[in-house]
């Protein structure tokens, strides 16, 4: 189905952020609309379903306008429309699904439905071509997987979470040390300040598989801070910072690099949110210049690695390739997996 000039409209509303983007034949982005909620979310410490729904509906169609003109391109130019139809809020999805779906009705464009994991991996078809095989590492708010790709679209977890994602820990780590919703960015940053003094336990790295576990290292991180609280001491936050940090990157590092010697990989991709981390973006490229010199690494650029439109549009391209266009009964599927 692909054409030479395969323009795409992509909607992106998962969570927190209303995004829609023009991408040309799968790579080129056009525009990347991303009209972010955080701060009226912020003061609730999370993001609050029904108030993220409200704003979708409002920025949906400023936000379809706007990717438009930036990038200059027609209705009449578009040759689908993709949408992320889950994981995620089902009231949020919902907006970007029925939007999608009397877009497409409308300029009579094909519907390809969209799993939001998969954008995130192809967050990296954006910076340069993919090789298979190849081994992704997904890191955000609600999800911690190593996925194995032996070609385009074809995904099998190796490895998840058993209870916390790695986002989701930073997130709540950071409640306990009083820093605003997400945390993930200012637990990076005091972290660069700190050393690792306080050796929090690095679950489950010895055990020979490729599931990881958080909730250990919260629940430790958070009674060293109460248990510190009682005595009136007071803890240096950088260091807790640090520590924290180093117990999931260790974690994360040796696992991948666990799995990218075991499967026949040619390139390992790091994406979502937590992809943004400046402490697991220095490791992980060290780790790959020393131990995987034959393996290509691709870490988006920070834009790209929170939740946007233009990485939908990019692993759109491959379903539109493979002829999987959706009807009009698209339902949002909050649960949505890769299985
Ligand atoms: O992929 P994403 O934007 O949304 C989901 O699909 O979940 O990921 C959001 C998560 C949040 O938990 C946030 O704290 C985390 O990514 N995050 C970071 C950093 N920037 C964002 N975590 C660690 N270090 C960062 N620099
Ligand atoms: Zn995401």
């Amino acid at each position: 189905m692909e054409t030479e000039n395969e323009l795409l409209l992509a909607i992106e509303s998962s969570c927190d952020e209303t995004s829609v983007a023009v991408i040309r034949n799968g790579s080129e982005v056009l525009s990347n609309i991303i009209a972010s909620q955080i701060n009226s979310h912020r003061r609730f410490g999370g993001v609050v379903p029904e108030v993220a729904s409200r704003h979708h509906v409002e920025q949906i169609t400023l936000c379809i306008d706007e990717a438009l003109s930036e990038a200059e391109v027609s209705v009449d130019e578009l040759s689908a429309v993709a949408v992320t139809y889950g994981p995620g809020l089902v009231g949020a999805l919902l907006i970007g699904v029925s939007a999608a779906k009397a877009f497409a009705w409308a300029h009579d464009l094909p519907l390809i439905p969209v799993n939001h994991m998969a954008g995130h991996i192809y967050a990296a078809r954006l910076v340069e071509p993919l090789s298979f095989p190849l081994m992704a590492l997904l890191v955000s708010g609600g999800h911690t997987e190593l996925v194995y790709m032996k070609e385009d679209g074809a995904y099998q977890i190796i490895g998840e979470t058993r209870d916390d994602a790695a986002g989701e820990a930073y997130d709540k780590v950071g409640r306990v040390l009083g820093l605003p919703y997400p945390s993930g960015r200012e637990i990076d940053e005091l972290a660069h300040k700190g050393s690792d003094t306080f050796h929090f336990p690095r679950a489950m790295i010895k055990e020979d598989n490729y599931d990881f576990s958080f909730s250990g290292l919260k629940s430790s991180f958070i009674n060293t801070v109460h248990n510190a609280e009682q005595r009136e001491e007071i803890l240096n936050k950088e260091d807790l910072a640090a520590s924290f940090q180093a117990s999931v990157i260790e974690v994360l590092t040796t696992k991948t690099l666990r799995a990218c010697r075991e499967y026949p990989v040619k390139q390992l991709i790091v994406a979502g949110g937590v992809a943004a981390n400046k402490g697991l973006r220095e490791a992980l490229e060290k780790m790959v210049a020393e131990e995987l010199p034959d393996v290509g690494l691709i870490i988006p650029p920070l834009k790209l690695c929170g939740d946007n439109a233009a990485m939908i549009g990019a692993a759109a391209h491959i379903e539109m390739e493979k002829g999987h266009t959706a009807d009009y009964y698209l339902n949002a599927v909050p649960g949505l997996s890769f299985n």
